[in-house]
């Protein structure tokens, strides 16, 4: 028979494990909804009880386990134009600031971590072709990642419910969309505009390569993490872009109280952090 209890030492233990694996800190309060997902485990993994499952989970050399667990464990909302005011930000004041100072014609690089089912990335995507007239000048590369497969799965596809996209200017949608019995559809060309990939930002060994962004998107993350991954974040961020590269955070979300490494730039849309030009 298999034993579903989760006593108080082992949410404490799960807590602190999982903390340390992806930098999200779960509080008492999430105690129903993180019991609630290793019950749901336990039972598909066929495991006794919490004990077993645990092991399973920390010893499992191929890792399937824990992204099985950590699919199930991450918030994923999100929809198109979510906090409109910074892709505004991005192509009146942003785009146009970098490049003013490229001094090559290299591909503008931009990082969207994390992607979620892909709505964010799709969002600039759509920004930069409608509002900015520079594109044609540009080779733009969106990268956007999530340490969630099965929502990197969904945001491959480029289906989405009305709820995504009812923020969405209906001619926009006409444009970009084809509307289907099982949804809307974004156009080919928009997904083929985005790299979808699987980053864990709290492990260092797959951040590692992620370099040379000028801009990155990193919003509506760092609510999830204690001070400590926050700041080892803005460190991994910091080395991922090029001097010079700017940051968005989410609404509720600030650089400053996190790190002192970034500038504070106030522009008319948005305040935004940058890597100072100076820095290696
Ligand atoms: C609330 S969504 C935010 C999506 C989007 N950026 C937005 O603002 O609409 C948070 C996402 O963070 C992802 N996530 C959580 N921990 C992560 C980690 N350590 N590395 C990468 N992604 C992570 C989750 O899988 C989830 O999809």
């Amino acid at each position: 028979m298999t034993d579903l209890n989760i006593s108080a030492e082992d949410f404490q233990k799960f807590r602190e494990f999982f903390y340390r694996k992806t930098g999200i800190q779960f509080e008492p309060a999430k105690r129903y909804f993180v019991d609630k997902r290793l019950q749901e485990r336990i039972h598909a993994t066929g495991s006794e009880n919490f004990r077993s499952y645990f092991s399973l989970l920390r010893f499992e050399t191929s890792g399937e386990e824990l992204q099985h667990l950590t699919n199930l464990m991450t918030v994923n909302e999100t929809y198109f134009f979510r906090e409109e005011y910074q892709f505004k930000c991005l192509v009146n004041s942003i785009m146009p600031e970098i490049i003013a100072s490229k001094k090559d014609n290299s591909p503008l690089r931009i990082w969207v971590m994390p992607s979620s089912s892909g709505e964010e990335a799709y969002s600039i995507a759509i920004y930069l072709l409608e509002f900015w007239a520079d594109i044609k000048h540009w080779d733009v590369e969106i990268i956007a990642s999530d340490i969630d497969t099965n929502i990197l799965a969904h945001a491959c596809k480029g289906l989405y419910s009305q709820r995504s996209v009812q923020d969405l200017p209906a001619r926009l949608l006409q444009r970009h969309f084809q509307r289907s019995p099982a949804g809307y559809q974004i156009s080919e060309d928009l997904r083929q505009s985005v790299d979808f990939t699987r980053v864990n930002l709290s492990e260092r060994a797959d951040t590692r390569c992620y370099r040379n962004f000028d801009v990155i998107f990193c919003r509506n993350l760092l609510i999830y993490f204690d001070d400590i991954s926050r700041k080892t974040a803005a460190e991994t961020f910091y080395d991922a872009m090029k001097p010079g590269g700017f940051i968005c955070l989410g609404h509720s979300e600030s650089m400053s109280r996190i790190s002192s490494l970034y500038k504070v730039r106030k522009f008319p849309e948005a305040i935004v952090y940058q890597k100072p030009m100076e820095a290696r």
